[in-house]
Parts: C-alpha cells; sequence; structure tokens
C-alpha cells in the first residue's frame, strides 16, 4: 500500500492568494482588506462591507450612496422568476431553493458567460441584490402568503426582513441583522470559497460559482452548521439538562455543531460578537432561556475541549440571534448565504484578475498492472 503525502481535507495547504480576509487563528484574527471585524460591525453596514470586499478600499460618501443605489435598482425579481418560485414544492428546503433559483437568474442574462471583471461585478451585484426577495418570496409562498415587492427606500437588511414578515423591522432588528450579514461576508478560503474560487478558475460563469458555492455552503460542517446548532438546542429540554445532553453526544463521539474550526484554534472573534448580540437579542424578545441554553452548552465545551483549541464558531451563536429576530430555522443558512454572495463574488473578481485554472493533483493509491477480467468470467 501506498502511504499518501496528501494532506487530508487540504489542511495547512496554500491555495490561493488574497487580499479580502485575514485571519490568525491563534490569536483570533478576523480583517477584512486590514479592518478588524469588530471595527467594521460595530461601525459599519453591510452594504459598505460589500464595496471593500469587491474595491478593497472603504468608498468615499459619494461611492456608498451610489453603490447603495445601484443595489437597491437591482432588488426586484422578474415576474418570471416569481412565478418559478411559486412552482416549486413547497416543502422543498429553502437552500434547495435557492440554489435553483440562483441558477436560473442565468437564463434571463442575454450575455450570461461573460468574465470581463466590470461585468461579473454588474452581474454579482445583481445576484446579491435578488438573493433576499428569492429567499423570502419562496418562504411566503409555502407559507401560502402574498409576495411582498422589495422597498427600494430600505437597506439590504431591512428590506429583507420587510419582504420576509410583511413589515419594516424595528432599527434594533434591522441593526442586528446588518451586524450578522457584516460578520458572515468574507473567511479566508472556506469551502463554498474554493468551490467558487475553482469554478471561476474554469472561465465558468457567475452564476455558476454562486450556485455551486451555495451547495457547499449547505453541509453541515459548513454554513448548515447554524442550524445544526438549533437543532440542538431544541432537543436540550432546559438549562439544567445541557449538562447530559452535551455529555452524552461526546461519549459517543458526536460533533457539537457551532464548534470546532479548522482554522482557529481560540475563540472565533465573529463567536464574540454574536454572544453579545444574542444575549441582548434574547433579553429584549423574551428568548433568555434559550440564550442560557446556549451558554450552558459553551460552559461543558469550554470545560472538556477548550484545551484541544475547540471554541464556539460564528455559527453558535447565530443560531439565538436568528431565532430572536424570527427566522424560522431552515432560513438560518440561506442567511449565511445572501451575506457570503458578497465574498464569494469578492473572490471570484480576485481569481479573474490573476487567473490560473485551479487544478490540484491527487496521489494514486490504489493498484497497478491489474489484468482486464471480462465481464462472464468475473
Ligand atoms: N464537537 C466535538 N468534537 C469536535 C468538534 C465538535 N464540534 N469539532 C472538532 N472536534 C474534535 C474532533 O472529534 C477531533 O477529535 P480527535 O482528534 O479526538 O479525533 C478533533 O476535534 C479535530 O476535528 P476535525 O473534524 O478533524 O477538525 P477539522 O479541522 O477537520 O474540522 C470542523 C473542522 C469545523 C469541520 C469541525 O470542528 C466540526 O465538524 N465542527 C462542527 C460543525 C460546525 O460547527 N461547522 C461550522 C464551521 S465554522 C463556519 C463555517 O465555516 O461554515
Amino acid at each position: 500500500m501506498v502511504m499518501s503525502t496528501a494532506s487530508k481535507g487540504l489542511e495547512g495547504v496554500v491555495a490561493a492568494e488574497t487580499e479580502l480576509s485575514f485571519i490568525d487563528g491563534v490569536k483570533g484574527v478576523l480583517e477584512y482588506v486590514g479592518i478588524e471585524i469588530d471595527d467594521l460591525a460595530r461601525n459599519s453596514t453591510f452594504e459598505e462591507v460589500v464595496f471593500l470586499l469587491w474595491n478593497k478600499r472603504l468608498p468615499s460618501q459619494g461611492e456608498l450612496n451610489s453603490f447603495t443605489s445601484e443595489l437597491r435598482g437591482q432588488y426586484e425579481i422578474s415576474d418570471t422568476v416569481l412565478s418559478r418560485i411559486k412552482d416549486l414544492p413547497t416543502s422543498a428546503q429553502p437552500m434547495h431553493a435557492l440554489r435553483t433559483m440562483i441558477s436560473y437568474l442565468a437564463l434571463e442574462d442575454s450575455d450570461p458567460n461573460s468574465t470581463k471583471p466590470e461585468e461579473v461585478q454588474r452581474k454579482a451585484l445583481g445576484i446579491l441584490a435578488k438573493a433576499p426577495a428569492i429567499v423570502a418570496a419562496f418562504d411566503r409562498h409555502r407559507r401560502g402568503e402574498k409576495f411582498i415587492p422589495p422597498d427600494t427606500s430600505l437597506s439590504f437588511a431591512a428590506n429583507f426582513l420587510k419582504m420576509l414578515n410583511g413589515k419594516a423591522p424595528t432599527e434594533t432588528m434591522e441593526r442586528a441583522f446588518d451586524v450578522c450579514m457584516i460578520l458572515h461576508a468574507d473567511h479566508g478560503l472556506n469551502a463554498s470559497t474554493f468551490t467558487a474560487r475553482v469554478i471561476i478558475s474554469t472561465l465558468s460563469d457567475i452564476y455558476s460559482t454562486m450556485t455551486g458555492a451555495i451547495g457547499a455552503l449547505r453541509g453541515p460542517l459548513h454554513g448548515g452548521a447554524n442550524e445544526g446548532v438549533m437543532v440542538m438546542l431544541n432537543e436540550i429540554s432546559s438549562v439544567a439538562a445541557a449538562e447530559d445532553y452535551v455529555m452524552g453526544k461526546m461519549t459517543r463521539k458526536e460533533k457539537i455543531m457551532g464548534f470546532g474550526h479548522r482554522v482557529y484554534k481560540a475563540y472565533d472573534p465573529r463567536a464574540t460578537y454574536l454572544k453579545t448580540l444574542a444575549e441582548q437579542l434574547a433579553k429584549d424578545t423574551g428568548n433568555s432561556d434559550l440564550y442560557e441554553k446556549s451558554h450552558a452548552v459553551e460552559q461543558v465545551m469550554e470545560r472538556e475541549v477548550a484545551a484541544k483549541g475547540i471554541y464556539p464558531n460564528v455559527d453558535f451563536y447565530s443560531a439565538t440571534t436568528y431565532h430572536c429576530i424570527g427566522l424560522e430555522l431552515d432560513l438560518f443558512t440561506p442567511m449565511f448565504a445572501l451575506s457570503r454572495i458578497s465574498g464569494w463574488a469578492g473572490h471570484g473578481l480576485e481569481q479573474l484578475e490573476a487567473n490560473r485554472l485551479i487544478r490540484p493533483t491527487a496521489e494514486y493509491t490504489g493498484p497497478h498492472g491489474v489484468a482486464y477480467v471480462p465481464i462472464g468470467q468475473r
């Protein structure tokens, strides 16, 4: 048997250069284009962060105004897209609906395949702007409710929540959701971003890039973990039951969703921020019990595995946060996607700037010289 030298899960392999996000997994630092995530979460808006990721610098007020108005100008989905959404089975999962409909947007583009950077950015803007309407329309369709058209007077965050719930959110909810969008926008060469870069490196189109990335994000080891966290919190009957629940899983060698990270061996800085947000929102919305359960899970995990570098990741407290914002459990991962579209696009543009086909090598570990046995003799 050949001993493989391949790095399992590509751990430690440097596969791209990027100027978009920097992670120090030991110190627990995340920066977008050199700016600390905490600074952005406190002072910025999602729209400004998207501009930052796509231009590698903060915008002037005038640039931000025109970027925001371009984005708002693309909020609307066509009647055809809306009618395709209404054709989807109401039993479908929102991530499958989102992936399908983002792919469908290519069919409405007369020149979907262009890889000219300015064209890719224009198309990405359309995808980012329309994705909230797709998620909201699908959710209302499955609930048997009428579609609420987008409101171009509202921010990305407020517009989405209004389309979903039928009324504009409070300022607190808008800000909380906006902060979630900022925190999820980009994160190095995570699995879905790598997928995006691989797809665009073949000079395939931005719609295929986004569709593939959404598929990668959905998995429970990646963006799907936030839904897994909520399932777990629902299974834990009370704060007091958290200890036995977690220990039971650990004994059965099952993973606790929302903990651990390939890169962070310290507290994920996004989780630090989301923990504070979750605690405040839980208090404001009468969900303190949910926050307390999360906190109890964290305490058991801290005692058991913090020494191994396993801490809450971005998905852990985002579950409580999204629940307090009033989102259905299976909308949690689509929320991650709404935000990460900006990172996927940023990486797609960066890949195109100096493209070379991404095509690594596999180490063959199978046999050689095997005789072909005719089918009748096997
Ligand atoms: N619960 C319990 N043990 C864990 C966990 C966890 N959540 N995560 C890692 N471990 C243990 C694992 O059992 C293994 O132990 P041992 O060495 O004794 O066999 C060790 O830590 C290394 O784990 P690994 O799975 O080999 O590490 P990885 O770098 O391949 O995986 C991970 C990273 C995120 C997939 C993993 O931590 C995990 O499955 N976490 C739960 C799912 C999750 O929360 N995913 C979201 C990731 S962050 C946001 C995102 O990228 O979407």
